[in-house]
Formats: C-alpha cells, sequence, structure tokens
C-alpha cells in the first residue's frame, strides 16, 4: 500500500521504516529540512537499534522516501499518518498545535479519498478535532480519521514495531478500518477494532498504568529501605502472580522519557477538563518526584556536602539503547547535584552528543568512558542501566577513586559482588539491615 508520514522522528521514522519492511511504498515527510537533508544523504538523525539496517534496506530497494512537501506525500499515500510532536502546556494539558497545523496542511492537497491517521499520542476527542478542521479547510474532501496509538518503546522500537502485542485501530468507517486493517496484515498481530474515543483513550490508559506499576514498585522500595528489605526480591516475589507479571517493577529513579510524564500529565488534565478527575495518577507522579529527591537526600547524607566533591554519573539518556535525553531522570538527577555544587562527571554511551550541545554541557565534565568518569572520584552514581556498565572493570575503578562509594541508581550491580570488591553500595529499596534507617 501507498502510505505517507507526516513527522519523522522517534516514532515517525521507525514506523515508516517498518511499515516499508513488509513490503508498502512509504514516503517520510518531515518539516526539519536539516533533518530531511540528513536522511537523504543516507543518515539516520536518531540512535535506535536496528533502525539504520532497514532504512538503508529500504531506501535501495525504493520503498521508503524522504521530502519536506507536504503536498506530495499527501498526493502519495492512501493513508497519511501522523506523528508530530504533543508536547505539555505548562498545566500539563497536550499541546495540539502542531497536529492543527498539519490537519490545516494536508486539507488543501487532499484529491482523492485519505485516510488520516493520529499516530501521535493525543487526547481523548482529538480525532473530532482534527476531522472537524480538515472539514473547515476542505469541506470537499472526501476522508475519514483514525486513531491507531503506538506502543513502540525507545530502544526497542524496531521489534516492537515487527511484532507488535496488538494493533489498537479506532475508526469509525468501515472503509477506513478495511484500509487500516490491510496495512498491518502483514505483521500477524492481535488487531482491536474500537471507535476513535476508545483507542485514543487506550493509549493514555496504557502508558499510565506502566507508570503505576513503577511508582507502585517505587513506593514499595523506600519501605524495603526502611525495614530492610529487597525489593528485588519483593519485585520476583509479586511478579510470579500471572496476574501481577514482573514487568514494570524495576524499581530505581523512576520514569522519565518524551512519554510518561507527559502522558501522565495529559491524562490527569482531560480527566479534570472532564470532571472526573483521576486522583490515583496524582499520586503516582508525586512518587515519582519523591522518588529522585530520596536518592539525592541519600547521596547528600552520605557525602554530607556535595559542594566541590567530584561526583561520576555514569548515564544520561532516559534509558538503555538510546540516544534520547528528553525529560531524562539522569539529566535531572545531575542538574540537582550541580544546583548543590559538586563537580559532575559524566558518560553516556549515546546521549553525550545531546548534553554537550545543551547548556548544561557547560556545567559538567563529558568524559570518553565510565572509567574516565570514575577517575578520582568521590562517589560513583548508576543513573542509566546500560549493561555495558555491569560488565566494567570495577577492581580498576575501585583504585581509581578516592572513595569507592556506589549509589545504583538503578539496582544493575550485584551489592554482593561490589562489596567483595571493597565498595560501599546503595542501590534502591535494597535495605539490607545494615542500611536500614
Ligand atoms: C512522538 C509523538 O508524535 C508523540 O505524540 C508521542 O507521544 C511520542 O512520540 P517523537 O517521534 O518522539 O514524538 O517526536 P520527535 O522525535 O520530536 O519527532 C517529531 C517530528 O515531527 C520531528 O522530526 C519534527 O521536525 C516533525 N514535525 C514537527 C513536523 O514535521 N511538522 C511539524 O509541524 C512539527
Ligand atoms: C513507553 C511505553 O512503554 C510505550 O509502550 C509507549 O508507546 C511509549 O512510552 P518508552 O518511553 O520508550 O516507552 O520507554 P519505557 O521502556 O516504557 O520506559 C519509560 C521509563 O520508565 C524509563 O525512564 C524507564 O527507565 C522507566 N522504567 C521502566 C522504570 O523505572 N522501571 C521499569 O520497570 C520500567
Amino acid at each position: 500500500m501507498k502510505l505517507t508520514i507526516i513527522g519523522s522522528g522517534y516514532v515517525g521514522l521507525t514506523t515508516g521504516a517498518c511499515f516499508a519492511e513488509v513490503g508498502h511504498e512509504v514516503i517520510c515527510v518531515d518539516n526539519n529540512e536539516e533533518k530531511i537533508k540528513t536522511l537523504l544523504a543516507g543518515d539516520i538523525p536518531i540512535y535506535e537499534p536496528g533502525l539504520a539496517d532497514i532504512v538503508t534496506k529500504n531506501v535501495a530497494a525504493g520503498r521508503l522516501k524522504f521530502t519536506t512537501d507536504t503536498p506530495e506525500g499527501v498526493d502519495h499515500g492512501d493513508v497519511v499518518f501522523i506523528a508530530v510532536p504533543t508536547p505539555p502546556n505548562p498545566d500539563g494539558s497536550v499541546d495540539l498545535k502542531y497536529i492543527e497545523k498539519v490537519a490545516r496542511e494536508i486539507a488543501p492537497a487532499i484529491q482523492d479519498y485519505k485516510v488520516i491517521v493520529d499516530k501521535s499520542t493525543v487526547p481523548v476527542k482529538t480525532g473530532e478535532k482534527v476531522t472537524e478542521t480538515i472539514s473547515r479547510y476542505a469541506p470537499e474532501a472526501e476522508f475519514d480519521v483514525v486513531s491507531n496509538p503506538e506502543f513502540l518503546r525507545e530502544g526497542c522500537a524496531v521489534a516492537d514495531l515487527m511484532n507488535p502485542d496488538r494493533v489498537v485501530i479506532g475508526a469509525n468507517s468501515d472503509r477506513a478500518m478495511a484500509l487500516m486493517q490491510k496495512i498491518y496484515e502483514p505483521f500477524h498481530a492481535p488487531v482491536l477494532a474500537t471507535d476513535i474515543n476508545s483507542a485514543e483513550l487506550i493509549k493514555h490508559a496504557a502508558n499510565s498504568f506502566l507508570a503505576l506499576k513503577i511508582s507502585y514498585i517505587n513506593a514499595v522500595s523506600a519501605i524495603c529501605e526502611a525495614s530492610g528489605a529487597d525489593v528485588e526480591l519483593v519485585a520476583e516475589g509479586i511478579g510470579m502472580d500471572n496476574r501481577i507479571g514482573r514487568a514494570f517493577l524495576n524499581a530505581g529513579l523512576g520514569y522519565g522519557g518524551s512519554c510518561f510524564p507527559k502522558d501522565i500529565a495529559a491524562f490527569i488534565a482531560i480527566s479534570d477538563d472532564l470532571g472526573v478527575p483521576f486522583t490515583l495518577l496524582k499520586e503516582v507522579e508525586k512518587i515519582n518526584r519523591d522518588q529522585l529527591d530520596r536518592f539525592v537526600k541519600r547521596i547528600r547524607e552520605k557525602l554530607w556536602v556535595l559542594e566541590d566533591k567530584e561526583v561520576a554519573v555514569w548515564g544520561l539518556a532516559f534509558k538503555p539503547d538510546t540516544d534520547d535525553t528528553r525529560s531524562s531522570v539522569a539529566i535531572e538527577l545531575v542538574e540537582k547535584l550541580v544546583a548543590e555544587g559538586a563537580k559532575v562527571r559524566a558518560f553516556d554511551p549515546k546521549a553525550m552528543e545531546h548534553v554537550k550541545n545543551s547548556p548544561l554541557g557547560e556545567k559538567i565534565t563529558l568524559c570518553d568512558s565510565p572509567e574516565a568518569a570514575a577517575d578520582g572520584a568521590e562517589t560513583l552514581i548508576v543513573a542509566t542501566e546500560w549493561p555495558e556498565f555491569a560488565s566494567a572493570d570495577f577492581s580498576s575503578i575501585r583504585d581509581k577513586m578516592i572513595a569507592p562509594v556506589v549509589f545504583d541508581g538503578r539496582n544493575l550491580l550485584d551489592p554482593k559482588t561490589m562489596e567483595k570488591l571493597g565498595f560501599e553500595y546503595h542501590g534502591v529499596g535494597r535495605g539490607r539491615p545494615a542500611e536500614a534507617s
């Protein structure tokens, strides 16, 4: 099928490449000329495992093209996906200006029947607004609007898209639903067909539930620290219940990234707007904030004074296997340490470039390796659980540090091994009796 994606970022580019991979003819549009230039030159503007290979392969096969020209894109696709950002307003509600702008740009370019798909995460009832907008700017246009939320996780987005748990298609027309189902046939995934409003809600409800699971285990981790229990064992024990499941019960510094924080805030704002406040989610947010504050408090208590202390931080990306630092808790942690006068020496395998080009880049030392960051440090903090950090040479690192103290914000390392190597180890919720307060 002929498909168009408007917005070629983390979601749009990966989605477009995976559609091309299963045989569809795809044009990815973006209004960022630099980004399209990069893609046309054969480079990939983001780091996502496996993405470069399928982009290169499908560009060579002529199934994946790039342009900055929206009318050209709309003309090409029987189905046009919108994957532009939906950032938060200061009050947590969603700023839909890019969606509205793209709907206005699409409208005059519609020549024959089109399906317009909201792929971006949007509040319930946005589909109705997109329909109204296109009809206003192109009263004659023949089209249907569909909601088809994405459930891809950065870092494994290609695998998530190629083998989805489920595909949710919200459409109020049989014609649009049939076309959408045809697009997803090659993926052999269960398809849930719904109305548009339900599909929009599924996305916010799913992300909020996952965030709730994380906050739940983080709240339990605080009780573990206070009581001397080990949250890793507790998570294992409760996760073995099939009704609960072990996934998303990793205690740590809390959730970040471009989705959870903004989607939970958006769901709260929508529920308030609809007159049915979802107060449980306010607590989920609070636990998430408290988790980082509690961690920084423990570091402060250990080091007594943070000012002028050399602090090594491993990890800046919001999670491993991505270069994405948007709403990264690791970055928030570094900002808090810097605000208290600590001298931060940081390393991340993929996210250094983003930080180098940000104001924070000037306030910290970016190091070439985990070992270089730890050299001369008075404490080492693991902020993102990159697997290579776990296999570092800790004997040599211990010798290079001024004091071998580790704060493991993602419970990546084994406490007993670290202690045998001579480190003082502090994890999250791993309050063995000696650590209990
Ligand atoms: C997406 C979704 O769209 C968002 O709603 C969801 O919650 C998270 O994922 P993402 O792909 O991560 O966003 O964003 P980004 O990497 O910033 O990509 C968006 C792209 O849209 C950018 O390349 C930007 O240049 C482009 N864009 C933006 C347009 O092409 N037109 C616009 O009007 C605005
Ligand atoms: C999320 C959803 O998983 C995905 O379905 C949706 O489409 C987009 O938002 P993503 O933000 O890429 O994906 O990453 P995810 O793996 O969900 O992690 C989000 C945050 O939660 C990260 O900061 C991660 O460190 C944190 N997290 C995750 C935990 O703290 N504990 C966990 O057990 C899992």
